[in-house]
C-alpha cells in the first residue's frame, strides 16, 4: 500500500501504512486526547479524543496485553461492515488502536422495556456477525457490554480481541470469552468453531429479552458452567414473549454445535421477526388524522 498523501487544507492528519501492508499507523501528536476515560478492561483503557478534529476512542493497551492489540487491529483490518466498529487506525509504538468514537454500551435492561430495541439490536448483531463469519472471522466475546450505540439507533460489535480467523483445519480450543456467555464446547476445552459466537448470541437474545445481565443467579459461576456444559443447565424462559424469537434463541443455545443455525440463517428469520413486529405496532397506533393534501 503506498503513502497516502493528504489534500492540502484537508483537516485530516496524515495516516500512512505499515510496512506490512496490514494497517495505517497514526502520528501520535496528530491525536488530541482527553481526559474522559470512556471504558476499562483487563488489559486496556479507552480514552476519548479528536483527531485531526474528529472524535474518536483510542484503546490503550498494556503490554501484557500485546496479543489482544495484534489480534483486535488484524480481525478489525479484515471487516468493514456498518454494524461493526470502524478501525481508523493504530499508534504501534504505544500499543493504541484509534476507532471512530461511539456512545455508551447496550443497556438491556432499557432495552427490554420495548421489543421493537430487542429485534433492533438482535438484527444488527446478527448481521454483523454474518459477515465476521463469512470473512472467517470469529468474534468469541459476544455479549452486551461488546455492543455500543453509534448515536443514530444503530447498533455496532466492538472488542474483537479475542477474535480468530477460523481454522477449518485445526478447529480451536482453550478457554476464551465470559462465563455466561460461553458454548458448552468452549467450557469444556473441546475444539471449537464459528457456532460458539452463536451460542453466545442465543444467550445475548435472552439478556435483551428479560433485561437480566445474569442468567443463572443462584449458582456460583463455577456451577453454572458446570450445569451447562453437562447440558442441564439454561436460563429460564421468559413467558408471553414471541414464539419465533423464542424458538430461535433456544436453538441457537442447542448443546450440538451443528444442531445451531449460522447466522446467515439468524438473521433472516430475525429480520422477519423484526419487520413484523414493527408491522404489528404500526396497525396498533391510531390512524393519523386526513393532511391537507388527503
Ligand atoms: N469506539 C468506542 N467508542 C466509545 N466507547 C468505546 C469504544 N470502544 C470501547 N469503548 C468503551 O470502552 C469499554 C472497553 O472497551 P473494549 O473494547 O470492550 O475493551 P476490553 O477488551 O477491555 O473489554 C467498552 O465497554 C466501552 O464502554
Ligand atoms: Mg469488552
Amino acid at each position: 500500500m503506498a503513502d497516502r498523501e493528504v489534500e492540502k487544507g484537508s483537516l485530516l492528519p496524515s495516516a500512512v501504512s505499515d510496512e506490512r501492508g496490514q494497517w495505517d499507523a497514526i502520528d501520535p501528536d496528530d491525536i488530541l486526547l482527553s481526559n474522559e476515560l470512556l471504558g476499562k478492561g483487563a488489559f486496556s483503557e479507552v480514552v476519548a479524543g479528536l483527531w485531526g478534529g474528529t472524535p474518536v476512542a483510542v484503546k490503550k493497551t498494556e503490554e501484557t496485553g500485546v496479543e489482544e492489540f495484534h489480534r483486535e487491529q488484524e480481525t478489525l483490518c479484515a471487516l468493514r461492515h456498518p454494524n461493526i466498529v470502524l478501525l481508523l487506525g493504530v499508534v504501534p509504538s504505544r500499543l493504541w488502536i484509534v476507532f471512530e468514537r461511539l456512545g455508551g454500551k447496550v443497556d438491556v435492561e432499557m432495552v427490554a422495556k420495548n421489543f421493537l430495541t430487542v429485534t433492533t439490536v438482535a438484527c444488527d448483531v446478527a448481521k454483523a456477525m454474518a459477515y465476521a463469519h463469512s470473512r472467517g472471522v470469529i468474534h468469541r466475546d459476544i455479549k452486551p457490554s461488546n455492543l455500543l450505540e453509534d448515536g443514530r439507533g444503530a447498533y455496532k460489535v466492538s472488542d474483537w480481541g479475542l477474535s480468530r480467523f477460523i481454522d477449518t483445519e485445526r478447529r480451536m480450543s482453550g478457554d476464551t470469552g465470559t462465563y455466561s456467555f460461553m458454548a458448552p464446547e468452549v467450557i469444556k476445552s473441546e475444539r471449537y468453531g464459528s457456532k460458539c459466537d452463536v451460542y453466545s448470541y442465543g444467550i445475548l437474545m435472552w439478556t435483551l429479552l428479560t433485561g437480566k445481565t445474569v442468567p443463572y443467579p443462584v449458582f456460583t459461576p463455577e456451577q453454572a458452567a458446570d450445569g451447562v456444559a453437562k447440558n442441564v443447565l439454561r436460563p429460564e424462559l421468559p413467558t408471553h414473549v414471541n414464539p419465533d424469537f423464542t424458538k430461535l434463541m433456544q436453538s441457537c443455545w442447542d448443546n450440538e454445535p451443528s444442531s445451531r443455525p449460522d447466522f446467515r440463517e439468524i438473521a433472516t428469520k430475525i429480520i422477519a421477526i423484526d419487520a413484523e413486529s414493527k408491522m404489528r405496532k404500526k396497525e396498533k397506533l391510531p390512524k393519523k388524522k386526513s393532511s391537507f393534501w388527503g
